[in-house]
């Protein structure tokens, strides 16, 4: 955080004492800029800076001003950290330009079976590049052999989660080979994703680009995801999710619906998704409520004939779905539409493929 200030001369002395006045007075560790380096850690992509990075994020949060985490353009291992909030201010920076982090091996016992980078009650706290090697490839591996009880008892970790956060900025990342979902999103509130890119490949198991479940006013923009499973799935629970300018493929395009786990599940509300191009289906399989879709200026291929697909629940139909602008291609072929217990307007466009809202049973 640089601040500029513009004053005469004469002035500058004294300002000068009063703002380092006031940072004393401010907070007892007067902390404005760290960097994890100087709570131990070692980028030698070998020793563990789990311990250096939840040094560093206690001392952030316990400051009473902001704090720029600065993670320098080196490589480090790190074991699952779970960081936790609230904290004293809400302005944490990450600053990890030209970084990377490094996940231990899915048999590592120090990576946790949910995630590998977990925020928790979090408020405020942007990460600003990075580059996130979620290490996967073995476990994939493991899980397509014959053998795949000799992966258990790891179940993968999805790389990063914010859960119960609010506020945050999560800008020029990339997340590369997650060994589940690469960035999850639960019960959060006001997220942007600006310019994340997303990658694994198109033939690896539940790698999920972006998952939003129970959160709401998510922005999801300028954002590259290619990756083996549903590039954006939106779990229950979601409401106004806006998602612009995403391209997305290898993956299976975007997926609104239910986690199936039987309970009555809240439903997805208030979905937009603008100038975004996709190879691979678009999907609305459901059983939660659904209403609200927008899907405007879409192009792509699909991977699978029905190039979308509108599979509400008979019990309780997706409502509102609006369609505006839509080009999806199959590689073979004429691709098709499917709509079950779904109510939508065709706006304006052309769409292809065609789709008859007043048909859907
Ligand atoms: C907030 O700051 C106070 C000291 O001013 C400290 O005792 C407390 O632990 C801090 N809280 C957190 C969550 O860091
Ligand atoms: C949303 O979060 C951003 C930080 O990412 C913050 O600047 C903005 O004020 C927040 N908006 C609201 C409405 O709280
Ligand atoms: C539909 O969702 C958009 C955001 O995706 C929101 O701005 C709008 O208010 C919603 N409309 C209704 C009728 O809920
Ligand atoms: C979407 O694309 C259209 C046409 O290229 C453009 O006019 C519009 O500003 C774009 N909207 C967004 C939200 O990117
Ligand atoms: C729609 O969903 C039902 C129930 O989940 C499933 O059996 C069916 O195969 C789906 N149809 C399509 C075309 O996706």
């Amino acid at each position: 955080m640089a601040t500029v200030i513009m004053v005469n001369s004469s002035l500058l002395p004294l300002l000068i004492f009063f703002i380092v006045l006031l940072q004393l007075f401010s907070s007892t560790s007067a902390v404005n800029s760290i960097t994890i380096e100087n709570f131990g850690a070692i980028g030698d992509g070998i020793t563990d800076a789990g311990p250096a990075m939840l040094a560093a994020w206690s001392a952030a949060c316990t400051s009473l001003v902001p704090v720029d985490i600065l993670v320098p353009r080196k490589t480090y291992f790190l074991t699952s950290v779970v960081l936790n909030g609230p904290c004293n201010n809400s302005l944490i920076t990450f600053q990890m330009e030209g970084s990377t982090l490094l996940a231990p091996d899915y048999k590592d016992t120090k990576l946790s079976s949910d995630y590998w980078i977990r925020f928790n009650g979090v408020q405020g706290v942007s990460l600003i590049g990075g580059f996130l090697d979620g290490k996967g490839s073995d476990f994939w591996k493991c899980k397509a052999s014959t053998n795949t009880a000799s992966c258990l008892p790891n179940t993968g970790a999805s790389s990063l989660g914010f859960l119960n956060s609010k506020d945050i900025l999560v800008q020029k990342l990339t997340s590369s080979d997650s060994k589940l979902f690469h960035l999850v999103f639960l019960s959060s509130r006001n997220v942007t994703l600006d310019h994340v890119t997303i990658k694994a490949p198109g033939d690896s198991p539940n790698t999920d680009g972006i998952h939003v479940q129970g959160s709401t006013q998510v922005l999801i923009q300028d954002t590259g995801i290619m990756t083996g499973d549903d590039c954006i799935s939106v779990g229950p629970g979601t409401q106004d999710l806006q998602i612009m300018r995403v391209n997305c493929g290898p993956g299976h395009g975007i997926s609104i619906g239910s986690l199936g786990k039987g309970a009555i599940e809240a439903g997805v509300e208030g979905v937009l998704v603008r100038n975004s191009t996709f190879s691979g289906s678009t999907n609305g399989d459901s059983g939660v409520k659904v209403s609200n879709v927008t899907y405007s200026n879409i192009v792509g291929t699909s991977a699978t004939p029905i190039a979308m697909n509108f599979n509400c629940s008979t019990t309780v139909p997706c409502e509102e779905i609006i369609l505006e602008a839509i080009n999806l291609n199959l590689i073979n072929g004429q691709p098709t539409s499917f709509c079950h217990s779904a109510k939508g307007t065709v706006r304006a466009g052309v769409i292809s493929p065609t789709i008859n809202f007043n048909t859907c049973t």
